[in-house]
């Protein structure tokens, strides 16, 4: 591990709520993040880079268990690795006190190798194979989110196996078309995620319920729900809430089952401008935990132990990715920006259309650029597709070959995204914090591209 000090010239912090810096000392003001300059980070680490200002994370969880946890009985909040996972971000959250979501045995691997206390990690995932359930089991981690009733019957076995009790939810589609993206929105009944709300004799649902409480080896806790990703308004929560403390309570009357555990996803948006401020955590958990507590007055049935899995969240604002621009082409009616780097690195506009905004890392209060040629500015990556764009409609610096540009807000799915296309090497991953910026993730190297093949 690398490790570099560097005194901070202008205070910024990306992504943050915080904008404001210091003019005068030059001309031009740099990016920095977590007290480091990003043009310095360039210069030592190489582009493209994925930088993260770890205190911006840890604020974060403190905001959580100020206004959640500390606020409200029996609750627990679950990171969701998916997001952004390495070893370093396991070894970082576990040591905030906050427990792990993960969806695979690499995610898994990945935590447990950093030292994470299994009891504080929930397994989900919509496809788990026998191996997966099997290592969670033997891992002995502290739920296993069951998404389909047969995965149930193996858990049992697994767990038999391994001479535990294995405690695990089961995960329902509510039945609500959440307000997003339709590739990140989960909740519908058609989903492929979960087992729908439905309480009637012989559904699904109950019948996964009657079987997981003849199984010995299992322990049935109570409902997971996630209705998707990226939410700006709450109502989608609540819709979800009220379905699902109608459904508790008719699980209690049929089943006489108590759901003593109610997970309710993740979801929470983070915002594309560091100008704007971030969502705050009580924006979302005061409605939720409102209408769970009318709800659960209103059919008099207990309040459960509240859980959330939150990733974006954590992570998104504490992220930029600073690339070099490799190129600049100035057509009729289009400027394009090509950068060292593209959707190999960050897929999100490709797949989602996700917007994104960019500075030049060395002149962030600089004029915006308009070209000559007229149009928009477009910031392409280098992978052999049209569609390989970063920013469509760019607001940024004029820049030229050689140049730093920084996109802002790139911490979540875009590391735990990227591929190798194009047999592209995957960026290194940088933490900084205090003035010290150090390596957590290496850079791929040629090797790396063609490690494990035969000819
Ligand atoms: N819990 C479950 C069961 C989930 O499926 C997800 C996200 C989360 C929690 C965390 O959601 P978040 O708080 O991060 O929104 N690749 C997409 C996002 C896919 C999210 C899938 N599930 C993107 O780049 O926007």
């Amino acid at each position: 591990m690398r490790a570099i000090n560097f005194s901070a010239n202008f205070y910024i912090i990306f992504g943050g709520k915080l904008f404001s810096h210091e003019k005068g000392r030059s001309k031009i003001s740099h990016l920095t993040g977590g007290g480091v300059d990003c043009l310095k980070l360039a210069g030592t680490f190489g582009t493209p880079l994925y930088v993260f200002d770890t205190g911006i994370i840890k604020s974060r969880c403190g905001e959580l268990r100020e206004t959640f946890l500390n606020r409200w009985d029996n609750t627990r909040v679950r990171y969701a690795g998916k997001a952004f996972l390495i070893r370093a971000m396991a070894k970082l959250i576990a040591d905030e006190g906050i427990g792990l979501d993960v969806v695979s045995e690499g995610e898994l691997y990945t935590a447990l190798s950093a030292g994470f206390p299994p009891e504080r990690i929930e397994m989900n995932g919509n496809a788990k194979s026998l191996r997966e359930i099997d290592y969670a089991v033997r891992s002995g981690v502290g739920r296993i989110i069951v998404d389909h009733p047969d995965e149930i019957g193996i858990i049992e076995s697994c767990a038999k196996e391994a001479g535990r009790v294995q405690k695990i939810m089961i995960r329902v589609a509510p039945g609500v078309d959440a307000h997003t993206h339709k590739y990140i929105a989960t909740g519908s009944t058609d989903s492929k995620f979960g087992v729908p709300a439905d309480s009637r004799e012989g559904s699904m649902l109950t019948e996964a319920i009657r079987f997981a409480r003849t199984c010995e080896h299992v322990s049935m806790r109570g409902l997971h729900f996630h209705v998707g990703s990226q939410l700006f308004d709450t109502d989608d929560y609540t819709k979800s809430i009220e379905k699902i403390i109608e459904l508790m309570k008719s699980l209690k009357d049929s089943l006489n089952f108590t759901t003593h555990e109610l997970n309710m996803g993740g979801g929470f948006g983070a915002v594309i401008n560091p100008a704007i401020p971030a969502m705050k955590s009580e924006f979302y958990t005061e409605p939720m935990m409102k209408a769970l507590h009318e709800g659960c007055a209103k059919y008099g049935i207990e309040i459960p132990r509240v859980i959330l899995e939150p990733g974006r969240w954590f992570v998104s604002e504490a992220g930029i990715t600073l690339y070099t621009v490799e190129n600049v082409r100035e057509l009729p009616g289009i400027t394009y920006i090509a950068v060292n780097g593209g959707m190999s690195d960050n897929p999100r506009y490709a797949l989602y259309q996700a917007e994104y905004n960019a500075v030049k890392a060395d002149d962030i209060d600089g004029e915006i650029w308009h070209p000559e040629s007229g149009g928009k500015v477009s910031i392409v990556g280098k992978c052999c597709e049209s569609g390989d764009i970063l920013i469509d409609d760019a607001e940024i610096q004029r820049v030229k070959a050689g140049d730093i540009i920084a996109l802002y807000n790139t911490g979540a799915y875009t590391f735990s995204m990227s591929s190798n296309y194009n047999c592209l090497m995957r960026p290194a991953v940088v933490f900084v914090e205090n003035g010290e910026a150090r390596v957590v993730a290496e850079r791929q190297t040629l090797e790396d591209i063609i490690r494990g093949q035969v000819i």
